[in-house]
């Protein structure tokens, strides 16, 4: 029955770690896979998760069963980071939350909810988009569009066509958007930008899936969730797909919360009652320990305060990195325009680089990005940046 399968290539980021560990070269750069480094090149367990950690462990009793919808008092503190601690809507009975095994799971389960609920809706994703909102999307057999988002000249955003696309969708039509720090490309809509898709998105009755992979990494905790409120607070529904890889580091524990906002407390009801149907036939429940963190973290003020502290640190690093690379870049490639670097936010930004220049960098100057040229900007160090940058320039010829 097997025989038949064809070999896959390996994904186009994962694929690139492995890579990246079979290379010897000193020298060598992992700008690829979307993880935080610090200023030796590591992925530390954050100090608020080793603290919370040892007090979850010294009070569990049990590792029965949780539930399929997961830890309630992390779900409890997940509509508040995201919704905002004194917004009406985190305590509204209009809004439900399960807990899913990343933001990975968090979008699948929003998919397979909106297959159920309308098995032909469409869900417009950015071109481009972070390379596996295709198959954790489409998998579950919804159908998938692009709408234009990159300006590839200004570095940012191309408001006004990703505007006139989604003006032309029928109704009912979903529209995924990355809440902040947009992967692959780092551009982000500007706050007025956001109201005027807020508006847009309304008229045209258009339910918005927002993706918040990385809330407290661009410009803040509630700064990189404006649009999310925004839209959460002024549009009837909405999905959110919330991930506490990036901002507490526990990528592999597997954290995450689908938020579902409904019309009324009944639909909340009905659809808290579909998604865990849906889990359980996926996963049956989702892994406890990094969610069990994330609540204890948020729910202790000295724990919680520790936790911003380190990712504003985080942040600070990601900015002055943005900074230097671009200051490098200008220096050492003096006719290719870097300066997108600086305006762009998060971990991502596209060099403008093409396919066989990235392939280049990789084999003479072991630089790894992916094939688009994004870059992992918190995958630099200040010592390394110059050897990134004359690389850039050797492969450019300049
Ligand atoms: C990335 O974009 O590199 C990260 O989100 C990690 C992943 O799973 O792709």
């Amino acid at each position: 029955m097997l025989e038949h399968l064809d070999r896959l290539a390996p994904d186009p980021i994962l694929g690139l770690m492995a890579a990246f560990r079979a290379d010897s070269d000193p020298r060598k750069v992992d700008l690829g896979v979307g993880v935080y480094r610090d200023e030796r090149g590591e992925t530390p367990v954050m100090q608020a998760v080793r603290d919370a950690e040892r007090a979850v462990l010294e009070r569990q009793t049990t590792k029965t069963y949780v539930a399929p919808a997961g830890n309630a008092g992390f779900n409890e503190a997940m509509r508040r980071l995201a919704l905002g601690d004194g917004s009406p809507l985190a305590r509204s009975e209009r809004v439900c939350a399960v807990q899913a095994p990343g933001g990975c799971g968090a979008l699948r389960l929003g998919a397979e909810l909106i297959r159920v609920a309308r098995p032909e809706a469409v869900v417009h994703v950015s071109n481009p988009t972070w390379a596996n909102h295709v198959p954790l999307l489409s998998g579950c057999g919804l159908k998938l569009e692009r709408y234009p988002y990159f300006d590839a000249v200004s570095g940012g955003v191309a408001f006004e066509a990703m505007l006139s696309a989604l003006e032309a969708l029928p109704p009912r039509s979903v529209v995924l958007l990355h809440a902040s720090c947009h992967n692959p490309t780092g551009a982000d809509l500007e706050e007025a930008q956001w109201r005027t898709l807020g508006a847009v998105l309304e008229r045209r009755g258009l339910l918005p899936f927002i993706d918040m992979a990385y809330q407290g990494l661009g410009r803040g905790l509630a700064e990189d969730a404006y649009g999310l409120r925004l839209l959460a607070e002024q549009l009837p529904e909405a999905l959110i797909a919330v991930s506490c890889s990036k901002n507490f580091g526990l990528y592999r524990e597997r954290v995450g919360c689908l938020l579902v906002v409904g019309q009324s407390g009944a639909a909340a009801e009905a659809t808290l009652s579909q998604l865990v149907r849906i889990a359980r036939g996926l996963y049956s429940m989702p892994p406890d320990h990094g969610a069990a963190i994330v609540a204890e973290i948020l729910s202790e003020e000295p724990l919680r305060a520790a936790w911003q502290r380190e990712l504003a640190a985080m942040r600070a690093r990601i900015v002055q990195l943005r900074t230097a690379t671009a200051a490098a870049l200008a220096a050492a490639c003096p006719r290719k325009d870097f300066s997108h670097l600086v305006r762009q936010r998060g971990m991502f930004s596209y060099l403008g680089l093409d396919k066989d220049t990235v392939r280049r960098l990789r084999e003479a100057h072991h630089l790894y990005m992916t094939d688009d040229s994004r870059i992992n900007i918190a995958g630099l160090r200040p010592e390394n940046i110059p050897y990134f940058a004359q690389a850039i320039a050797q492969a450019l010829g300049q």
